[in-house]
């Protein structure tokens, strides 16, 4: 076992890397798509309220559950369970849960870096054809494609926190918004993208219903990286001194301010490529938005940029979509090797392999159902449709077990953990939290409402995704 365990070096390290784990595939795309779906303005205040007071809280108790004990989730959790079995459940599912997001985000990641590749050799009007991307991700290619990103994340992680994680962090962090706002500004200069901004901004609360309401929480609770061990894991690397309700914070902040930014991003496009366009007919689908409709509006582009230029900024969306997946698969996969490390007493270098190995097998098992393999691609039967099994692997670890340990993370810390022990650990470092108002905010709704919204969240997506009956 390490003797003592690795810290990230600075406030700002931690606070770029766990904004690189928390800014993804979810903020650029997912959260945009979401937005104009769902009342615009209307969908951005409900949004900034679950972050503000609900994600924030789980965020401050899960890096606290961290820091307090200096282990992955699994060890924490045991630590902490003062020898109940049954609260060690939770710190299993806080490793299984990464471990699996991880697989199916691999996946994606892949045809993220494919399709720069294709971008950059020339190819963007090849994937504007919508075929192209069933051939796409059924050819060969993908597989070196996921060795590269295996080998882009595990060289970083290799490293460790401080030269690796954190370093690559404070590198990629502001290239990613430099990049974003590069290509804000290059938008907010095209014809008609006042059209965009007006129907992402002006809110349509008519929209607003149960559903998007739900929408909103679950799409706010996973763009903070919550529920999936990973705060936990990072705030084990998080100095005593420093202090956790500023980090956490800066954290959200830094997440919702990009993930608003990017809104500024794909509406505009959307509305300049077609002014009339009517939002219904868009998929809520990230996928089918980045791999089918974005490289369409990149592609008109070259009415007035020509096609190098539509590539360039292709290129350069790609790139940035790229860097944000990259910098979460590090935390997210950061969370089975520190559990390897702690619990097993493993080498980083032997855990780097054992958790690779078995990640190409599975993210290769998600890449080859969508019709590569005929068993993986008709994996199986719920709510009378047919799954393969990257949809599997989504329903179950990501829209459905997400909001469970988030709730259980709230239970155990108020009551098992207990109050005054997470008050002590979130005053370290900051003793002007002991007896604020927030501390009676968090304290109050870690153990009530937030808990019981969860339960919500979870129940509905259970009755939904596997009745095909949604109970709100
Ligand atoms: N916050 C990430 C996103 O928005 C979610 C995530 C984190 C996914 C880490 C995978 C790994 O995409």
């Amino acid at each position: 076992m390490a003797a003592t365990r690795e810290h990230f070096g600075s406030r700002l390290g931690f606070i770029l890397a766990a904004a690189g784990s928390a800014v993804g595939i979810g903020n650029l795309v997912a959260f945009p798509v979401a937005a104009t779906k769902s009342g615009g303005g209307a969908f951005l205040l409900v949004y900034a309220v679950f972050v503000l007071f609900i994600c924030l809280p789980i965020m401050m108790a899960e890096l606290a559950l961290g820091r307090t004990t200096e282990k992955d989730p699994v060890g924490a959790y045991r630590q902490l369970s003062g020898g109940s079995r049954a609260w060690r459940i939770p710190g299993w599912m806080a490793l299984i849960t990464p471990f699996m997001i991880a697989v199916f985000y691999l996946v994606l990641t892949v045809w993220i870096l494919g399709y720069l590749i294709e971008v950059l050799s020339g190819n963007l009007n090849q994937l504007t054809n919508e075929a192209y991307f069933g051939q796409f991700i059924n050819s060969k290619l993908i597989f070196v494609y996921l060795v590269l990103v295996m080998l882009l994340t595990n060289s970083v992680l290799a490293m460790g926190v401080k030269d690796g994680i954190e370093r690559a962090a404070k590198a990629l962090m502001p290239m990613l918004f430099v990049m974003l706002l590069g290509l804000v500004i290059f938008v907010l200069t095209r014809e008609n993208s006042e059209l965009g901004l007006k129907y992402y901004l002006l809110p349509d609360f008519a929209k607003l219903n149960a559903e998007v309401i739900s929408k909103a929480m679950s799409q706010a609770f996973f763009s903070l990286s919550l529920g999936m061990g990973i705060m936990i894991t990072y705030g084990s690397y998080l100095k005593k001194r420093e202090a956790i309700p500023g980090a956490a914070k800066a954290v959200a902040l830094t997440d919702t301010l990009v993930a608003f930014t990017a809104g500024l991003l794909i509406l505009p496009s959307i509305f300049h490529f077609n002014p009339q366009i009517d939002t219904s007919t868009l998929s809520e689908s990230s996928a089918s938005m980045i791999f089918l409709f974005l490289p369409k509006i990149f592609l008109s582009l070259q009415g007035s940029i020509g096609y190098f230029g539509a590539s360039a900024v292709a290129a350069t969306f790609f790139f940035l979509v790229l860097i944000a997946a990259l910098t979460s698969l590090i935390s997210i996969v950061e969370v089975p090797l520190a559990a390897l490390c702690d619990e097993r007493g493993l080498s980083r270098k032997k855990a780097i392999y054992i958790v690779g190995v078995l990640q190409v097998i599975l993210a290769g098992a998600c890449a080859v159902s969508f019709g590569m393999v005929d068993w993986l691609t008709h994996f199986i039967h719920i709510a009378g449709s047919e799954k393969g099994f990257f949809e599997l692997v989504e329903i179950v670890f990501y829209d459905t077990i997400l909001p469970l340990n988030g709730l259980l993370v709230c239970l155990f810390v108020i009551y098992k953990w207990k109050r005054v022990n997470f008050n002590k650990a979130l005053s370290q470092g900051d003793s002007s939290f002991s007896g604020s108002l927030s501390q009676k905010y968090v304290n109050f709704s870690l153990g009530t409402f937030i808990p019981v919204i969860l339960l919500l969240v979870f129940l509905n997506t259970v009755a939904l995704k596997f009745f095909g009956h949604s109970l709100i």
